[in-house]
């Protein structure tokens, strides 16, 4: 008997969301960058006045605004001139700089180095090579191409925090950090984890270990949440030296700025500087192991060719093989926010 096979006819939507997205996304990163939510949060704005206190040309401006409005990213309350544009509940919390959630960092850095450095991923695939600041270097030198510049630096941190601060309060609530007391956040920039890390568990004491370059900048940020007596801003060098010891030694997002060989290095120090019973954690958009569903870390990972010489983001099989290596003997993971998790591995437990 024959059956007649329903099939879904093919639907271009998708790709073309995708192919074309880069419109809604440039759109929202010149939003940022002209200061767009933060001339709205103090309150809503005719497009006139807004076009004027954005030096916007008058050809762009109506399309601009309305395009953010239809993207839902700014709400508008009548039609016409009379009209007023005003933050949503959303942008009013994400992408005004007064707001203590604020994330723009990472949008900023995205309009000011990803945007361009993206253009060349084709490049990059055909060559295996970075397409950022790094290129101009002979040493492959990532972060002393991306410090050179003091704004770049400064950039940079914010960008971080920003796109690591839900999955740090995520795992300052769901990781038992109370069983332990000492805490080395290894590679820990501003020093965003160590804040969020001591700010839930108050007998926490936590060692934000990074370059000299951004030991200042840690140091204020650190100063600023009143954690100063219990965080301390540590310079060294995770490749030429040991790591502090402590009880939990932490990794967010630096395992995937490098290759296999740095990796497994960096994995065995923190394994030494670990006492029995201690744990390691890489909070980092772990990839599935059958690599067919965190699209966000696979892209990562693609960021990862584009930003360094050899970084590239894992699954957790590749951690867990890792880890054992290394003489850990267990591995477990926790999902965060979004598509990040932190991949835990334990030394004698
Ligand atoms: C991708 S950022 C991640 C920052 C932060 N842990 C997070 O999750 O947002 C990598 C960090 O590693 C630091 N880093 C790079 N090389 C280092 C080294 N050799 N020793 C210590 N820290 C280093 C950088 O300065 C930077 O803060």
């Amino acid at each position: 008997m024959e059956t007649t096979r329903l099939e879904t006819p093919p639907d271009p939507s998708k790709i073309m969301q995708i192919g074309m997205g880069f419109f809604a996304s440039k759109t929202l990163l010149s939003a940022v960058e002209l200061g767009v939510f933060e001339i709205l949060g103090a309150g809503p704005l005719t497009g006139q006045t807004l076009r004027n206190r954005l030096g916007l040309h008058e050809r762009g401006a109506a399309d601009f605004l309305d395009a953010l409005v239809a993207l839902g990213l700014l709400r508008r309350d009548r039609d016409g001139p009379g009209a007023h544009y005003a933050n949503t509940p959303d942008t009013a919390a994400f992408l005004d700089p007064a707001s203590p959630l604020y994330l723009g960092g990472i949008l900023k850095m995205a309009n000011n180095r990803l945007y361009r450095q993206w253009s060349s991923l084709t490049e990059a695939l055909h060559t295996g090579r970075p397409q950022s600041e790094v290129t101009q270097r002979g040493d492959g030198d990532t972060f002393a191409a991306l410090y050179a510049d003091p704004r770049r630096l400064a950039e940079f941190l914010e960008a971080m925090a920003a796109v690591q601060q839900a999955n740090f309060i995520a795992l300052a609530d769901r990781f038992d950090f109370d069983r332990f007391t000492t805490i080395c956040d290894a590679g820990g920039a501003s020093g965003a984890l160590s804040i969020a890390i001591a700010r839930r568990h108050i007998s926490a004491t936590c060692i934000s270990y990074d370059l000299p370059a951004v030991t200042d900048l840690a140091r204020k940020r650190i100063a600023a949440a009143g954690l100063g007596e219990r965080i301390t801003a540590r310079s060294g060098n995770f490749l030429t030296e040991d790591l502090p010891h402590a009880d939990v030694i932490t990794m967010g997002n630096i395992l995937h700025d490098w290759g296999t060989e740095i990796k497994e290095q960096l994995i065995r120090k923190a394994y030494a500087a670990l006492p029995e019973g201690g744990a390691f954690i890489a909070i980092e958009n772990i990839i599935d192991d059958a690599r067919r569903q965190n699209a966000a870390g696979l892209l990562m990972s693609l960021n990862m060719l584009i930003e360094t010489p050899e970084g590239y983001d894992y699954t957790f099989a590749q951690f867990n093989g890792w880890c054992r290596s290394a003489g850990f003997t267990s591995t477990e993971i926790i999902p965060l926010a979004g598509s990040a998790s932190a991949a835990i591995a334990w030394k004698s437990r």
